[in-house]
């Protein structure tokens, strides 16, 4: 959805948690919207005059070419600047600004967050992190010793280490299933869970994006295939909620935890963990709740004192998510991506992207591999002596670097990266 100007303030006036937006960035996003016209997100992807304004709702330092968002994103200046304003407000009088000022408004963060997740609200929890959301369902789910569990050696290490300490302490046996960087098909990956499942197998964890490589993988192909063996399917959706679009609908999932502070640009401490109504009263929340809230999504929040600023500045960061719009974003991230990709893959056989480059299996993160070249030498050649931050990957059947633009990065900055990779592609790495 792209908002012009006048929805996204319409938007505010219907009740957004209102942080107080920086004059400046809602003009930007204005200005930007002005500059797109009606069209469509390929046409604007390459359109400067629209990303360069887009941009500057950051403050981003210049000297540093941060290619690691995918990380932690930094969020936009207005979106900073309400959660200090909040935490500030908190700090006057914490037991009345906070709890009873600022907390109640979790519900229109709630709300906001359900409407563009697809979701009814009474199956949102707003939880810090994806590792806070997923944590719930692998730790809140009742299983016995032998019951089974099939995930995949890409899963993200924190949920594989969760998943493997269950399986100390109750004895549940976790199956991890490998697949190729990229794989041949999607039918491919769904195949390889199929043949991993047993009648004892309860749950399969899978990432709808790896934080490896990138890839997509057929989140609603998998669900399809457990929901007919009366399997649970847990969805690690870390890096994918507003870096490209899908409702919960496409997916057709259950369970879904993601973080908020990676591509929806939301402060660092905020991620949300979606439970389908009559699924609840399965998962137990990880810190307790009284048996009155078993079917409450809000049992999840039940984590005693903390911060309302961090999930009250969501709004903002939703606003400014409608403001670009998430086709858009999908749109302008694949630029990016392809812009260093396909001008390495070019410059040199030895050259490797793990990353499916086209507009369904992959988007913003891409993952290079470079025959010959030390991954973790490379990451740390580029910040040390460029600045340049980007990723080392480095997994038991593939390596490479991870690079990840956001929304304010400059084709410039691209350039930089991969005039450096080339350099070093033809000179190698200083001893
Ligand atoms: C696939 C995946 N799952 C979970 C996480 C955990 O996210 P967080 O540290 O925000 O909890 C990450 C973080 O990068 C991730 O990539």
């Amino acid at each position: 959805m792209a908002l012009n100007r006048r929805a996204l303030l319409s938007g505010l006036a219907a009740g957004f948690a209102l942080p107080a937006f920086r004059v400046d960035t809602l003009q930007r996003v204005a200005a930007a919207q002005r500059a797109a016209g009606s069209r469509p997100p390929a046409e604007l992807a390459g359109d400067e005059a629209y990303w360069s304004e887009i941009a500057r709702a950051f403050d981003a330092d210049r000297t540093l070419v941060n290619l690691n968002n995918g990380g932690c994103s930094p969020a936009p200046s207005h979106v900073l600047e309400a959660m200090i304003r909040d935490l500030r407000f908190s700090n006057e009088m914490p037991v009345y600004h906070m709890w009873t000022v600022l907390e109640p408004r979790i519900e229109s963060v709630r709300r906001d967050l359900a409407a563009e997740f697809g979701c009814d609200p009474e199956e949102m929890a707003i939880t810090r992190n994806a590792s806070e959301a997923m944590e719930t369902l692998t730790l809140g789910i009742d299983l016995k010793a032998g019951d089974e569990v099939v995930i995949t050696n890409q899963n993200y290490g924190r949920m594989i280490t969760t998943w493997e300490q269950r399986g100390r302490r109750d004895g549940i046996v976790v199956k991890q299933i490998s697949f190729p960087v990229p794989p041949p098909s999607s039918a491919d990956v769904v195949e390889r869970f199929r043949r991993a499942l047993t009648p004892r197998t309860r749950v399969i964890e899978v990432t709808h994006i790896t934080n490896l490589t990138g890839q997509i993988l057929p989140v609603r192909d998998i669900v399809r295939m457990a929901r007919e063996r009366g399997i649970e399917v847990f969805v690690d959706g870390a890096h994918a909620f507003a870096h490209f679009p899908f409702k919960r609908d496409d997916l057709e999932c259950d369970y879904y935890g993601t973080s908020l502070h990676k591509w929806l640009f939301a402060p660092i401490g905020t991620g949300f963990l979606y439970v389908r109504k009559e699924k609840q009263k399965k998962i137990w929340p990880l810190m307790a709740a009284p048996a009155t809230m078993d079917g409450d999504i809000r049992k999840y929040e039940e984590i005693g004192t903390h911060p309302a600023a961090n999930h009250n500045a969501i709004a903002g960061a939703l606003a400014f998510h409608h403001g670009i719009g998430g086709a858009r974003k999908a749109a302008r991230l694949r630029l990016l991506r392809d812009r260093w990709a396909k001008r390495l893959l070019a410059a040199d056989p030895r050259v490797k992207v793990l990353t499916p480059l086209n507009d369904t299996d992959s988007c913003g993160i891409g993952l290079i591999h470079v025959e010959g070249v030390d991954t973790t030498k490379l990451q740390a050649y580029l910040w040390d002596k460029h600045r340049i931050m980007t990723t080392p990957i480095v997994h038991a059947e593939f390596n490479g670097l991870r690079v990840t633009p956001n929304v304010y990065t400059t084709l410039p900055e691209i350039d930089v990266f991969a005039d450096k990779m080339e350099e070093i592609l033809r000179k190698g790495l200083p001893a």
